[in-house]
């Protein structure tokens, strides 16, 4: 070989191999970034999230919409799932076999159920449950209704027949320890109302009646109740997706105080704060 080619054509078509490969695994870890999806009910519930996001595609399932972008230049989704447990469930579905996700956050409004939880207030999900599911006694003919009788049953356990579901088993769904960290994190930059870990209940019922919610607190320990987290957390975890439900109280029955639509732009604003520090620490990694 002559002395030239050894010399310097070798040394460079090496370093050009390097840059290519170099290139393509950056390319190769960018693509395999999996996003995080961000869950409301509402398009007023997503609305500014969606506002948030950059490079936004929309992509359609049925009724479900999908807002695909970027937050820091990190894969988000933002999912206007509608309301309710059962287009929640359907909208997490539909999330995790077309996105595998890395983790999904359920976001929107509620209500409070004691008094010391105010509008503006936000429930980070230490835990989420169904407060919708329930097992009566058996009453016959004119023996009445009694619905504080009424025993929670564990829709997951559905292996057993319906004979041997036991009710009474109250299932906890718990919201994910890192995003729950972060999240805490991210309080003080929230100056409208106070910050809390609490429990979120869900069901398709929207309750005013206070000697039912003080029943329902007493049995499930819930801080706000909503109609979609728990659906969600549900399908999430037969996924084994990390999930986290975030609620901002926009109405309190409890305490008197009334709805207040500000809470649906001030609870988004928050869950961007969270996002945003979220995915630095998983871009940093
Ligand atoms: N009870 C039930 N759902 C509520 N929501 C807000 N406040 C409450 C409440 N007190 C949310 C639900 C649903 C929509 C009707 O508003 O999650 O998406």
């Amino acid at each position: 070989m002559p002395e030239v080619i050894v010399q310097k054509i070798i040394p460079s078509a090496l370093f050009l191999l390097n840059l290519f490969l170099m290139c393509e695994i950056e390319v190769h870890a960018k693509s395999a970034q999996r996003p995080i999806v961000i869950q409301g009910a509402m398009p007023v519930e997503v609305d500014q999230l969606i506002q948030g996001l950059e490079k936004v595609k929309k992509e359609k399932y049925g009724s479900f919409v999908f807002y695909k972008g970027e937050i820091n230049r990190y894969p988000v989704i933002v999912s206007k799932t509608g309301k309710g447990m059962e287009n929640a469930a359907a909208a997490t579905a539909i999330a995790i076999v077309k996105y595998h996700p890395i983790a999904i956050i359920n976001q929107g409004t509620s209500g409070g159920h004691v008094p010391n939880i105010h509008v503006f207030d936000i429930v980070v999900g230490k835990r989420v449950t169904n407060i919708g599911s329930f097992k009566t006694e058996i009453r016959g003919k004119n023996q009445g209704i009694t619905p504080t009788r009424w025993m929670p049953m564990d829709l997951t356990a559905s292996e057993e027949s319906e004979e041997e579901v036991k009710a009474g088993q109250i299932r906890y769904f718990e919201g994910d320890q890192a995003l729950l960290v972060n999240a805490m994190k991210v309080s003080n930059q929230y100056h409208k109302g106070k910050v809390v870990e609490g429990t979120i209940g869900s069901s398709d019922v929207w309750n005013n009646e206070v000697d039912r919610i003080n029943w329902l607190n007493s049995l499930f320990g819930t801080s706000v109740e909503e109609m979609e987290a728990a659906s969600s957390a549900q399908v999430a975890e037969s996924f084994q997706v990390p999930f986290l439900g975030i609620r901002i109280v926009s109405n309190n029955i409890v305490n008197g105080e009334k709805y207040n639509p500000d809470t649906e732009t001030a609870g988004q604003s928050y869950v961007y704060k969270l996002v945003k520090t979220y995915t630095y620490n998983l871009t940093e990694r």
